[in-house]
């Protein structure tokens, strides 16, 4: 029987990294994972696929429009085959490049269907049925989520898909009917927007993006109308019946009222995800995951002495980068080192067009606590940098503690935020104030400077506008 010291059951971002931290760190490690190839939903179906579509989409989409506000007058073609292939063939170089980290650090990828199976011992079942069981000191349960359900509404990955079936669909949609204002609905509900499908997005909450700053939802929501998407907030669906050709959508007022429905091509799902743990062998060792499905944890410690769990499986936002933070942390314990997470610092990107960025708490959650907060606004309308590139859409937002002048939340809508939400993680990893960012010299002519900006008018001395 192979005999390790930690057996990672998932190859996603938590199980990847925990593996390749432990090879990092002298121990015996193996990664079991049950898909064809390394990398998780997160490479193989997940933030990667998705934003190879929106980089390319955005493209298009401005080769038809803002090209021309900077003299260039071309008339873009759209090739769905190429633009399909050139996001598979990047997936497949992503997931062979893990393949090859777990070479250099020693890993062993076995293949197959995991299964804990009492203290200890993990059994894995390979495609041909057969069945190897793996010994380890550690067992660390890293097999993430899947797309919700909603009864009425049957995935058939033909004319009602979730966010995989929608990362590959056949065509442009007429009509595409998203079900969920989350990041999921509107990251590809703008790819097919983009390409030129008409985009309908229905959802039960009165607003988008619940969990976002609501001045940031707000003008987000702004910004894709202005697209083109339409929204039905405060809206339940009621069914979806699928033919050959398209999908009959009925929903109603969450309030009451008369029903609707809407004539799609295609539906996305898309009302979150929930923790897999199917066929898991969790009862062997005495774990029960919660009401939800979510296997509880302290510390990444499960209730059974050397079960360890991480990522989308366990409490907390489902992204890639929590779950490679507890991934290295969750593996650094194991191995007698300081692990550690600062869950107060996990920023979120909704990488669409304008971006949307933050990090910290939201002015409603301060409210929540009663925390006195101030407040600092720049709008990238009065920065140089997005002036001259006609880029002015969207705003920097930083709160900050009344009394101290700790930073406790930065709120970024706008081109390119994704790439700029950092500064205020590692500000806030600093316990920086907001005077601090202010007084930082940041690069002439940048976008970043807005968000200097921003810091600089928590106490009323902005200059820029
Ligand atoms: P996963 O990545 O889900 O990996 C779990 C792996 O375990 C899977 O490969 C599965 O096959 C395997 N597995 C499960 N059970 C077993 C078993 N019993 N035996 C063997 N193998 C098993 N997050 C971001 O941070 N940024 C983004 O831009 C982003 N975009 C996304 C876009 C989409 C469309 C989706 C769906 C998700 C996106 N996410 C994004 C979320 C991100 O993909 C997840 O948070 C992340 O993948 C979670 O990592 P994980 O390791 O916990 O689980
Ligand atoms: P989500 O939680 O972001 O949004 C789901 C939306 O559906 C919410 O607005 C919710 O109110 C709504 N909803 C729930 N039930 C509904 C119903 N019955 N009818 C209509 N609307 C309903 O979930 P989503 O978009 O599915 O994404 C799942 C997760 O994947 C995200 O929470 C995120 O963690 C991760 N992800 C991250 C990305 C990123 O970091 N850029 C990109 C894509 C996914």
């Amino acid at each position: 029987m192979a005999q390790y010291d930690v057996v990672i059951i998932g190859g996603g971002p938590g199980g990847y990294n925990a593996a390749i931290r432990a090879g990092q760190l002298g121990l015996k490690a193996a990664c079991v994972e049950s898909r064809g190839t390394l990398g998780g939903t997160c490479l193989n179906v997940g933030c990667m696929p998705s934003k190879a579509l929106l980089h390319a989409s955005e493209l298009f989409s401005a080769a038809g429009s803002e090209f021309a506000t900077l003299g260039i007058e071309v008339a873009p073609k759209l090739n769905l085959p190429q633009m399909m292939k050139q996001k598979d063939d990047s997936v497949g170089q992503l997931t062979k490049g893990i393949e090859f980290l777990f070479k250099k650090n020693k890993v062993d990828w076995v293949k197959g269907h995991g299964r804990i199976a009492g203290a200890g011992k993990v059994e894995v079942t390979g495609a041909d049925g057969q069945v190897t069981t793996l010994e380890a000191k550690n067992i660390v349960v890293a097999t993430g989520s899947e797309p919700s359900s909603l009864p009425g509404v049957e995935v058939d990955q033909k004319r009602i898909v979730d966010s995989t079936g929608a990362l590959a669909l056949p065509e442009v949609p007429g009509h595409l009917v998203v079900i969920g204002a989350g990041i999921i609905g509107l990251e590809l509900g703008s790819v097919w927007r983009r390409l030129g499908a008409k985009v309908t997005v229905v959802e039960y909450l009165d607003r988008i993006t619940p969990g976002v700053d609501a001045e940031v939802a707000k003008a987000f929501q702004r910004a894709l109308t202005k697209q083109g998407v339409e929204f039905k907030l405060g809206a339940k669906v009621t069914g979806a019946k699928a033919s050959k050709k398209g999908v009959a959508l009925t929903f109603e007022p969450v309030k009451g009222g008369d029903a609707e429905t809407l004539e799609a091509d295609y539906v996305l799902l898309a009302i979150g995800r929930r923790p897999f743990t199917n066929d898991l062998g969790l009862d062997t060792v005495g774990i029960t995951p919660d009401k939800r499905g979510f296997i509880e944890t302290d510390h990444w410690k499960t209730s059974a002495p050397g079960v360890w769990a991480i990522g989308d499986v366990t409490h907390g936002p489902m992204l890639a980068h929590k779950a490679e933070e507890e991934a290295v942390a969750c593996i650094e314990t194991l191995a007698g080192k300081a692990g550690h997470v600062n869950y107060g610092i996990i920023p979120g990107v909704i990488y669409t067009a304008p971006e949307v960025a933050w990090v910290g708490k939201t002015e409603e959650e301060l409210k929540a606590e009663g925390r006195a907060y101030k407040v600092g606004k720049f709008p990238f309308i009065a920065n140089s940098r997005a002036k001259i590139n006609h880029e002015t859409e969207g705003f920097a937002k930083v709160l900050a503690d009344a009394a101290t002048d700790e930073i406790l939340g930065a709120h970024l809508i706008g081109p390119s935020v994704s790439e700029m939400i950092g500064e205020f993680c590692v500000a806030m990893e600093f316990r920086a104030a907001s005077e601090d960012v202010a007084r930082t010299c940041h690069p002439h002519p940048t976008r970043s400077e807005a968000l200097r900006q921003a810091a600089m008018g928590v106490e009323g001395w902005t200059m820029q506008a």
